[in-house]
Order: structure tokens, then sequence, then C-alpha cells
């Protein structure tokens, strides 16, 4: 029984989206989670800059004794994946990339994935590469969505603006007739709704939520699950401006975030 906090870091608050899926998928575990709100959005940086802030994250969290680490930006896990886990030999590192292409891979009937994320994401080509992997033949359609973040942090998740623009992103995608949409960005989970409409009921939407199951499968093959039976504690940090992460934290989380510290990230670069 390992009682370490399994660390989840984010370039802000879209990474509760993932929190929220541990939470439910793993009871017992206790988290710390930490946004780099000073720093966001990690989206539109060079892979340099995002790689150096991911560095000072997850040296921040070994602070707090972690026994994994999961990076729950899409950004960070399109760019940084390699450069962090050669630095952090000893702590087992996951990314939310491999477990949403893995499940949209057995999603896809017609062989035709879109997937949605940062100008940063798409331009990797990480779910490309991932989706690949398992399925050479599968066709894949990527479209960078940069003002889903902005509306999602104004709370405009339905908004005939946020219609209209989705509609806008979504049109190429919806010509190409692909049957799986991979949300590939933390924040895109708040605008299922409207993308599902879009798309329309035949096209399946994946999110980063199978990492947690990913996690729960390395915590107990490396023999560090907590198999406690009580609740897990968990503790928030931000780089800056808890009070917004605090305001509309609750709707990434699914419930109030009830305290948030600040620290200052520079302090571990
Ligand atoms: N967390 C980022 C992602 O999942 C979105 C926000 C940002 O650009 O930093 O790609």
């Amino acid at each position: 029984m390992d009682e370490r906090p399994v660390g989840i870091f984010d370039s802000g608050i879209g990474g509760l989206t993932v929190a929220r899926e541990v939470f439910n998928h793993l009871p017992h575990e206790n988290v710390v989670y930490f946004g780099d709100t000073a720093r966001v959005p990690y989206g539109t940086k060079s892979a340099d800059t995002i790689r150096k802030f991911c560095k000072g994250n997850i040296k921040f969290l070994l602070t707090h004794g972690v026994k994994l680490v999961i990076v729950a930006c899409n950004t960070a896990s399109a760019t940084a994946m390699g450069f962090l886990r050669e630095k952090f030999p000893s702590v087992p590192i996951i990314d939310v990339i491999a477990p949403a292409a893995r499940l949209a891979v057995l999603c896809t009937k017609n062989r035709k994935i879109g997937v949605i994320g940062t100008e940063s994401t798409v331009s990797s080509g990480s779910y490309e590469r991932e989706i690949k992997n398992s399925g050479p033949d599968i066709k894949v359609f990527p479209e960078s969505c940069p003002l889903f973040v902005p509306l999602v942090e104004e709370g405009w998740f339905n908004r005939k603006e946020t219609v209209s623009i989705a509609g806008e992103y979504l049109k190429d995608l919806k010509k190409e007739k692909i049957d799986t949409l991979i949300l590939g960005c933390t924040h895109y989970p708040l605008l299922r709704e409207t993308i599902k409409k879009i798309m329309g009921s035949g096209v399946s939407i994946v999110d980063s939520g199978g990492v947690a199951s990913e996690c729960a499968d390395v915590l107990r093959e490396r023999g560090l699950a907590n198999e406690g039976k009580g609740k897990g504690w968990h503790k928030f940090f931000v780089s800056d401006n808890p009070e917004k992460f605090k305001k509309i934290g609750g709707a990434f989380l699914g419930h109030q975030v009830d305290s948030v510290e600040k620290i200052d990230i520079e302090e571990y670069s």
C-alpha cells in the first residue's frame, strides 16, 4: 500500500477535466494537482519553452513526494514526453495522448479519425503518430481550434458565437465523414455537447479521460497503488490567480474547488 500522492499538472485549469476522471476512477489515491496559471497558455508557445515549463512543474510535484506524474495537458504531452522521461527517470510519467489515441482506434469503423487541439498539439503530429502505430491504415484529420480555450475559460460553452466558431472549425472534418473525433485538449470536454450537435450522433467523441485507467494500470503493475479503503485527499496548487481557479474550476472538476494555494513556480526552474 503506497500512500504517496499521484501528481497531475496542466498549463492551467483545463487539466481538472483529467483530474475529475482520476478522482472518479481512483478514489483511494491522494492527488496533488498543479495548474501553471501564470504561464498559460502553452498551446501557442515553442517546444523549448513548453519543455522548460514542464521540467519545473515536475520538480515542484516531486517536492510533494509524488509516485507518478500525469501530464494532463495535451500540448505538453505532445511536445515534452521524451524530454521529461529522460530528465526524471525515477518516476513514471504518463501522457494523455496515447490512451485517447488507442481508444479512438478501437472506436472507428470507417478508419477516419479527426483530432482537434491547440496549434502546438496539432503541429506536433503526436496523435497521428500514435494512431498510426496501432492502425497504419487509418486516415487522420487534424484541425487546430485556437479560439476554443478562451471561449471555455469565459464559460461560453454553447452561446451562438461558440456554435458558429465551432461550425467553422469542424466543417472540413464533417466533409471528410470522420466517424471518431478526439478532443485533444483539456478544455474541449466542456464543449462536448456543442461539438456533438455539430458533428452528429454518428461520430464517437473521445477525450483525455482514458488516462485514468492507464494510471490505474501503471500503479498496479509497479506495485504503487494505494489499496486503502478511505477516500484520498486532493490538494490544488497554481502559479497565479488562485481566486480565478476557484471560481471557474468547478465547471471543469464537476464540484467546487475548496482550497487552492499559490506557489512561485520560478523557484523550480
Ligand atoms: N492544457 C492545454 C492543452 O490541453 C490547453 C491550454 C493551453 O494552451 O495551455 O492543450
